[in-house]
C-alpha cells in the first residue's frame, strides 16, 4: 500500500490552486483522491474535479471535492490516473476496472497526463489482457474478427452470479488475451477499427509524466 501511497503524494506536486483536474479510477486513483481532498481543504485551494467513473465520483463527493459535469468543462489542466501496465516508453494498459472509455476522454483531452502506479504494474514490454468496452450487440462478432486478426480468445466479464458486468456506459466489457504487445499504437489503432469496439484500454498517447511508486521512494519517468 505504500507504493500506491507514494506515487499519489508525489502526483499531489504537480496540483496547482485554480486548476480542473481529472480524476482516475482505481486503487491508486482513491488513494490520490483522498489526499487531494485533504490536501484542498488544508490550503483552501479552488480545486475543480472531473471524474472518470461513477466511482471516483461518489468518492470525490464525498470527500467534498467540487465537481464539474462534462459540458461545463473547458480545459483539464491535469489528469491523474492507474493503470494496470506500463512499459519504459510511457505506454499503458487500463481498464482493469471496466473505466477506460471515460478514462481515455479525460485522460487524452487533459493538457497533462500523469500515471500514478505501483512498481509492480511496470513491465519492459506491455503485457495483455487488453480490456475492450463493446456494444452489447456487437460482442460474437468483435470476439471472431479478434480471433481472425489476432488468433487469440476474447471473454466477456461477469459477475459471480454469471451476469454481464456493465461499464458506467452500460456497455459489455471484456478482455482480448494478447500476450505481448510490441507496437502499442498500432493496436490501439486496429482494435478501435474493429465495428462494435467503443474503446479499448490501450493508452498509447498524451502520457506526460509516469510515477513508479516504490516502498520507500518513487521514480519519475517525464
Ligand atoms: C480502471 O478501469 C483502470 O484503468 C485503473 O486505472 C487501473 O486498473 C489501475 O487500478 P489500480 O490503481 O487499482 O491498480
Amino acid at each position: 500500500m505504500n507504493a500506491k501511497t507514494n506515487a499519489a503524494l508525489e502526483a499531489l506536486k504537480y496540483v496547482k490552486n485554480g486548476q480542473t483536474i481529472g480524476l482516475g479510477t482505481g486503487s491508486t486513483a482513491a488513494i490520490f483522491i483522498d489526499l487531494l481532498a485533504k490536501k484542498v481543504k488544508n490550503e483552501h485551494l479552488l480545486i475543480k474535479c472531473i471524474p472518470t467513473s461513477l466511482s471516483s465520483k461518489a468518492l470525490a463527493y464525498q470527500k467534498g471535492l467540487v465537481l464539474m459535469e462534462p459540458e461545463e468543462v473547458s480545459t483539464i489542466d491535469v489528469a491523474i490516473d492507474g493503470a494496470d501496465c506500463m512499459d519504459s516508453k510511457k505506454n499503458l494498459i487500463k481498464g482493469g476496472g471496466g473505466a477506460h472509455t471515460r478514462e481515455k476522454i479525460i485522460d487524452y483531452f487533459a493538457e497533462k497526463f500523469i500515471v500514478i502506479a505501483d512498481e509492480t504494474k511496470f513491465s519492459k514490454i506491455l503485457k495483455g489482457p487488453v480490456p475492450l468496452e463493446l456494444l452489447p450487440f456487437a460482442y460474437p462478432f468483435v470476439a471472431k474478427a479478434i480471433k481472425k486478426e489476432f488468433g487469440i480468445k476474447t471473454e466477456l466479464r461477469r459477475r459471480e452470479n454469471g451476469d454481464v458486468w456493465k461499464s458506467d456506459n452500460g456497455n459489455f466489457i471484456a478482455d482480448a488475451y494478447f500476450k505481448q504487445i510490441k507496437n502499442p499504437k498500432k493496436l490501439e489503432e486496429q482494435l478501435n477499427a474493429i465495428p462494435g469496439i467503443v474503446e479499448n484500454g490501450i493508452f498509447s498517447r498524451n502520457v506526460s509524466t509516469v510515477i513508479i511508486g516504490y516502498e520507500k521512494k518513487v521514480k519519475v519517468l517525464n
